[in-house]
């Protein structure tokens, strides 16, 4: 004779659609228990305190390196590895990224990290990489970018981006800042817009 509680399990052997939604409700707990906390935790959601809002240039400049696939061979992701901080600083903090959408974290390393590359190199250093990497490190294999110092920003749609940033994501832009972007990046060349996002990158945990 079979105890109710044998019945139920019965049920749920016998039952592949009931099995399955267990399962499910019970992986996905692990993960949730994980997860779930993070979203409240002031640690991942709150800006580090030197954290700076993109300038309008530098801002051009990081829709350029999503454009030209730079996160393709370049992570922006430091690990918090002895390996990696001693070539590349301190680990990367969620803190640093939260103004950033989307994560440019990338997940593939031809090249070296960016997280910090900021002030590392001088302008015309990066100047005369972009153009050709070979000219500065013989054994690179990076592409040459020479079509950025030929194209001019014309700066249309900058304002609405610094909008978007601030009115959806919450970036705190002011009127001025957004009042001024046009007139920050026209006439400049998509090198310079670059060159001012790389320069930008990593100060706040310096
Ligand atoms: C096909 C892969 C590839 C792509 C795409 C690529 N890079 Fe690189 N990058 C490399 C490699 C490899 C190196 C290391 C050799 C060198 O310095 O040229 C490098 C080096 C660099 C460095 C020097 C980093 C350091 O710490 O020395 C910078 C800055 C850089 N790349 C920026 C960019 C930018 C900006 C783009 C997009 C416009 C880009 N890269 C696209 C492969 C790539």
């Amino acid at each position: 004779m079979s105890s109710n509680s044998n019945n139920r399990h019965d049920l749920v052997e016998r039952n592949v659609g009931l099995l399955a939604i267990l399962i499910i409700i019970a992986i996905s707990f692990g993960a949730l228990v994980e997860i779930v906390p993070l979203f409240f935790q002031k640690q991942v959601n709150e800006p580090v305190d030197n954290l700076k809002p993109y300038t309008a240039l530098q801002m051009e400049g990081r829709d350029l390196y999503i454009r030209e696939g730079c996160s393709v061979c370049h992570s922006q992701m430091i690990r918090p590895f002895r390996s990696e901080t001693e070539r590349y600083g301190h680990y990367s903090v969620a803190g640093e990224s939260v103004w950033e959408h989307p994560f440019l974290w990338g997940s593939k390393r031809t090249g070296p990290d960016l997280a910090r590359v900021g002030g590392r190199y001088s302008d015309e250093w990066h100047r005369v990489h972009l153009l050709d990497p070979r000219a500065l490190v013989p054994e690179s294999n990076m592409p040459g970018f020479p079509w950025l110092a030929e194209n001019v920003l014309d700066g249309e749609l900058i304002q609405a981006k610094l909008t978007l940033f601030r009115d959806q994501f919450g970036v705190p832009y002011t009127d001025d800042q957004i009042a001024n972007a046009k007139s920050e990046v026209v006439g400049k060349t998509e090198m310079d817009a670059l060159i001012a996002y790389l320069q930008s990158l990593g100060h706040a945990m310096k």
